[in-house]
């Protein structure tokens, strides 16, 4: 059953309540202080702050659609039924940023209906900048619309990527391909948050972004705002991208092309290419 555009604006509007929410308790942890803990690699952090904003934003969802399905990053998949909406949420994209002190993070909420993802939600707090991308509406930040760059080649191209927590141990680990882009693109940037990476795409503060084996709950929102905001957004050789995939390339889709070569070209003898 599709969702009829009332029911959209319902969802939009408690998914901006609940960033905002998150965002808040971000800021608050950051000022007071918070305990850090390891995940399984030891790079991979968590803080109070996560399960906190986690916890708040699953709370205002819940008040508002108890029979929606919720997957985010901390607490998984909710034990409920299955449901035609999922909520996908993380609760804090720049944990490793946060946890030293350097002020670029956000909240990302991301919908999805019957598979699709119709809205997206990411919420700044450090810039105050509140990022939308609804179906069909177009993307807007702090409620101006937004598009992606015009920058026609590479070689003009301000680029951003970043690399996976097995980064210590994984053979396909980014290093080839950071190396190339490197060599033909202006600059390179590493932000450490994908849900930001992917606004500065719709925005046009970037124009190319790629990564290896990121989640749901980094793109699930990410996507639908550079797709609205006139992106492209593909796996690496170009087919449409899966939140649940494993490659991503997000561009102003003047230069995706040439960025599919670099990919392949230094990609073509990985002996597991996981090229979705
Ligand atoms: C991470 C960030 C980072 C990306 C990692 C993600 P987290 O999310 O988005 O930019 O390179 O792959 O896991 O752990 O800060 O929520
Ligand atoms: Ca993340
Ligand atoms: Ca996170």
């Amino acid at each position: 059953m599709s969702l009829s555009s009332i029911d959209l604006q319902t969802i939009t509007r408690i998914a901006i309540l609940a960033a905002k929410q998150g965002g808040a308790i971000l800021l608050d942890y950051a000022k007071k202080g918070f305990q850090i803990h390891k995940k399984e690699q030891a790079i991979n952090l968590v803080t109070e702050a996560d399960i906190h904003s986690e916890k708040a934003i699953i709370a205002t969802i819940r008040h508002a659609f108890p029979e929606h399905q919720i997957l985010s990053e901390e607490q998984g998949l909710q034990d409920i039924p299955a449901h035609a909406t999922k909520w996908i949420i993380d609760p804090l994209d720049g944990t490793t940023n946060f946890a030293h002190g350097f002020p670029m993070y956000n909240v990302s909420i991301g919908v999805e209906h019957e598979g699709t993802c119709i809205l997206g939600v990411i919420y700044d707090p450090t810039r105050d900048e509140l990022f939308l991308g609804q179906q069909g509406h177009g993307a807007t930040l702090n409620k101006t619309p937004i598009h992606v760059s015009a920058t026609p080649e590479l070689s003009e191209a301000l680029l951003v990527t970043g690399f996976a927590y097995d980064v210590h141990t994984a053979t396909d680990n980014n290093f080839k391909e950071f190396g190339a882009f490197t060599l033909r693109a202006r600059g390179m940037r590493r932000t450490g948050t994908a849900a930001i990476d992917l606004c500065y795409i719709a925005c046009g503060r970037f124009d190319g972004f790629w990564e290896l084996q990121l989640h749901p709950w980094d793109t699930a929102a990410g996507k639908i705002i550079v797709e609205e905001a006139g992106g492209t957004i593909t796996n690496y050789i170009g087919e449409p991208y899966s939140i649940y995939g494993n490659t991503l390339l997000a561009t102003n889709g003047l230069i995706h092309q040439e960025m599919i070569e670099v990919l392949h070209n230094q990609r073509k003898n990985e002996p597991d290419p996981l090229e979705l």
